[in-house]
């Protein structure tokens, strides 16, 4: 089944074709450029993170038409507590109003809301807002809506390594039983696929500390594309990209 698309990509219209029998189970996004895209604007950046709520409000959806199992957001990470008081708060307000306007919508969708950090750290209206979402969505079969919030990847895999610690010194686990499969289980992506292919945008090509264990295999995906500008048309390009990479996981064809 395909699903044809029509990119503009500056010169001339492009019409390209997804194949929908091999849509990414797991998209992740390093949703990057919003306070450029605001000063590029002569606005302040805030405005830029309110537009890229839109964005998001338009990516969740295209994702779940096309059958994507797990998006993982990049929202907010350890890092950028480092920021000015006033935009932390500001996205701290975006995301509780995110959660409260969209909730319909997103259950409407099927959508499953969760997130992956410390969400501990976060104000607690936040807090509030992301355990009822998952408590009233847990139980939809649609896609899972990851926000990585107050996520660092370094700060999860020594979490991970605590934890795992403790459980040999209880007994509970024994060395020889360590392996891949037994850190997974630690991890706050527990039972989740990993991403099939991270997108980031505005031009940057790092990881910022994103899903560092989980992305051994994912491709990568970047555009100069700022995210308040990202649309679906972008995604589509994206996974087209995707579908026509040769994935070999270290081993030949
Ligand atoms: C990166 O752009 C973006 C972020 C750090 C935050 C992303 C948050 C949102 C899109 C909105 C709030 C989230 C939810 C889930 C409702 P940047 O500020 O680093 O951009 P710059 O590199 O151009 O300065």
């Amino acid at each position: 089944m395909k699903n044809i698309f029509g990119v503009n990509t500056g010169s001339e219209d492009t019409n390209i074709e997804i194949d929908l029998n091999n849509i990414p189970k797991h998209i992740a996004i390093i949703m990057d450029g919003n306070g450029r895209w605001a000063k590029q604007k002569k606005l302040p950046r805030t405005f830029g993170h309110k537009a890229g709520v839109e964005a998001i409000r338009e990516i969740v959806k295209e994702s779940s038409r096309l059958g994507v199992k797990y998006l993982t957001l990049y929202a907010f990470s350890t890092e950028n507590w480092k920021r000015p008081k006033e935009e932390v708060n500001t996205l701290m307000k975006l995301l509780v109003e995110y959660l409260k306007k969209e909730f319909n919508e997103l259950n409407a969708q099927n959508v499953i809301i969760r997130s992956i950090g410390d969400i501990s750290k976060l104000p607690i209206i936040c807090q509030e807002q992301l355990i009822d979402a998952y408590n009233n969505t847990k139980n939809n079969s649609g896609l899972v809506l990851n926000l990585a919030l107050n996520y660092g990847g370094r700060s999860e895999i020594v979490s991970a390594l605590k934890n795992i610690y403790k459980e040999l010194q209880e007994g509970k686990i024994s060395l020889d039983e360590v392996n891949e499969d037994i850190i997974e289980n630690y991890l706050y992506t527990k039972g989740m696929p990993d991403p099939d292919i991270i997108i980031r945008t505005a031009g940057e090509q790092r990881l910022s500390n994103f899903l560092l264990w989980q992305c051994a295999y994912s491709e990568f995906w970047y555009t100069n594309v700022k995210w308040p500008d990202f649309k679906k048309e972008h995604l589509n390009m994206a996974i087209y990209d995707y579908q026509n990479r040769d994935r070999r996981y270290g081993g030949i064809k």
